[in-house]
């Protein structure tokens, strides 16, 4: 029998340049879309898809992703003493179980490989999940839900993977791949950021991750690559190099790049007018935008 996906890592200890001076002081992750921060929408996620313990691989300065977590008795007290029962369950997804949740720190920002691997330890040998908070992704069935499903026919390591124009694969590391078989193929390299002309496919790996224990020992050997970090992709394409199989599915839902501003506005949008609440005042706020903008060209 295969053992059952139960571990998330989290790996929030990069430095979120792109959204500087914001991230001077507050953890991309926290960041709000809507009315909810980015890391919540990663923990739902892992939550629906049966993940039970969530390890964050973090760095300094990012103290209020702890506090997050934490139980916050003086502020549920005040909802209670005044009624707000709405406002008290959207605080309970925010906690956590006693002893489901760990914290490990990463030092220095070595790359996604080195973080994934700093959480080597409360791993052990049973497969686990990767999920990057920046990747927002909406669906009707979560994406890692999705990957555990088609991993628990498959075994081996799981890529999520989507299909991106030729000039934007750069941008991603690429799937070169061996067996399509519609919504699952199978892989055989990965290539890291290639240059325009030289991907191997459209298909483009995006932050999420089922990974079997064999990537954390591929990683334990791992040297600096591409842009001089350790690379994750780096050890999954080594799992190829030594005959295990990978593969990469190509989920059902629409990813937003929360890491980037342009892809954080539109998730912004996009989340707004799924929400019963703000649709109509926003839809009519864009409407009217759109309206003044083709008149005054
Ligand atoms: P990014 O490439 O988006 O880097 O990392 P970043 O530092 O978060 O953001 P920018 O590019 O400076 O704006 C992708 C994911 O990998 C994690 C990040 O926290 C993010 O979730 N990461 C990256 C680490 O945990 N450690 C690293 O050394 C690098």
């Amino acid at each position: 029998m295969r053992s059952k996906v139960t571990k998330a890592i989290f790996p929030v200890a990069g430095l979120g340049t792109r959204f500087l001076p914001a991230t001077k002081s507050v953890p991309k992750e926290i960041m709000t879309l809507v009315d909810r921060p980015l890391i919540q929408y990663a923990i739902d996620e892992a939550r629906a898809a049966g993940i039970k313990e969530f390890i964050f691989v973090t760095s300094r300065g990012k103290g209020a992703l702890e506090d997050y977590f934490d139980h916050s008795p003086q502020l549920e007290q005040e909802l209670r003493k005044k009624g707000k029962n709405d406002l008290l369950d959207a605080l309970k997804d925010t906690n956590m179980d006693s002893g489901a949740i760990a914290y490990i720190r990463q030092h220095k920002a070595l790359g996604l490989g080195h973080a994934v691997w700093c959480a080597r330890r409360l791993i052990a040998n049973e497969p686990f999940a990767v999920i990057l908070p920046d990747d927002v992704i909406a669906a009707e069935k979560p994406c890692l839900q999705q990957m555990v499903e088609a991993y628990e026919e498959t075994g081996g390591s799981m890529v999520a993977a989507m299909e991106v124009p030729p000039e934007k694969a750069s941008a991603y590391g690429v799937l070169d791949i061996k067996e399509d078989m519609g919504s699952l193929v199978s892989v055989k390299g990965m290539v890291e950021k290639p240059k325009a002309d030289e991907a191997p496919s459209n298909l483009a790996v995006i932050g999420r991750y089922i990974l079997t224990p064999d990537v954390l020992r591929s990683l334990n050997k791992m040297k600096q690559g591409a842009g001089g970090e350790i690379q994750l992709t780096d050890a999954i394409a080594q799992e190829i190099e030594e005959n295990r199989n990978v593969y990469g599915l190509r989920f059902r839902g629409q990813r937003f790049d929360c890491g980037s501003k342009a892809g954080f506005l539109q998730a912004t949008v996009a989340f707004g007018l799924s929400r019963d609440d703000l649709k109509d005042e926003l839809r009519a706020y864009l409407h009217d935008l759109m309206a003044s903008e083709k008149a005054a060209q």
